[in-house]
């Protein structure tokens, strides 16, 4: 049975996820910060409260972790918050806030359990098109830039033959940061897909689900750009 771990279960993106990886081959272990699914708990799966921004939080569930002994064969982290202000409609505790939960505190995570990681474990980290090309809100946009350095950076220190990537999707058709958005908004994104249409949430969990599979074990600090052409590298 693989172990899964899902950081962020409870976005609108992580229930399609969620249910990719449900079958009897799989534990799931997810993660929320306000809104625990009963979804995402059944007799395999197991489900923490976990706060990004909060050093003991991240400490008490790398120590959970630890105490079950358990190898984590996929961590797939989807969480992340969309402020959605410029540079100077922050404050200083908002700042530190987005680069706490978008960045360092997934970070910080990922150090603590290292020892539950083996040689064939995969680590998936959700960027954003923003942490390519930059975006309205620059603390966002920074927060999944650095999420892009950080998987080209961490692999010495990963078990051999451990891999960590980053997806870096554009808008996802019916997810939270969708709905956030005024219709003309969610138009002018469209309009910037060669398709027009959005990537669906569906579509992103089969190919994040197929990522984790072994046959992608040379993609390694690399990220894969689900934009549909709206930013090519
Ligand atoms: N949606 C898009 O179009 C899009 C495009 C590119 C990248 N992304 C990225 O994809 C991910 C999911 O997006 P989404 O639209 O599905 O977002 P969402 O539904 O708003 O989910 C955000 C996730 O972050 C968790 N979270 C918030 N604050 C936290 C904290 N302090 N500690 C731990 N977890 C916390 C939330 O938990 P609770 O819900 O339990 O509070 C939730 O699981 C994000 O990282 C986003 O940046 C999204």
């Amino acid at each position: 049975m693989r172990t899964i771990v899902i950081l962020g279960g409870s976005s609108s993106i992580g229930k399609a996820i969620f249910n990719q990886f449900n079958n009897k081959n799989n534990k799931i272990i997810s993660t929320y910060f306000s809104e625990g699914s009963p979804a995402n708990t059944s007799k395999n799966n197991e489900l923490f409260c976990v706060d990004l921004d909060n050093n003991k939080s991240i400490i008490e569930f790398s120590e959970k972790l630890i105490s079950e002994k358990i190898t984590i064969d996929i961590l797939i982290s989807l969480v992340g918050i969309l402020p959605g202000k410029n540079l100077l409609e922050y404050t200083f505790e908002e700042i530190d806030k987005v680069l706490s939960i978008n960045f360092t505190g997934q970070a910080k995570l990922i150090r603590n359990i290292i020892p539950l990681l083996s040689t064939k474990s995969k680590l998936l980290l959700m960027s954003s098109i923003s942490g390519q090309k930059g975006s309205y809100d620059p603390f966002y946009a920074a927060s999944k830039g650095a999420l892009l350095s950080f998987v080209k950076s961490v692999l010495p220190s990963l078990p051999t033959g451990a891999t960590i990537n980053a997806i870096a999707p554009g808008l996802v058709q019916d997810s939270t940061m969708f709905k956030n958005m005024t219709f003309d908004r969610q138009e002018s994104h469209k309009k910037q897909v060669n398709s027009g249409k959005l990537l669906n949430q569906d579509d992103l969990a089969k190919i994040i689900y197929d990522l984790c599979e072994d046959h992608w074990s040379h993609l390694n600090g690399a990220c894969i750009d689900l934009n549909g052409g709206q930013y090519v590298r």
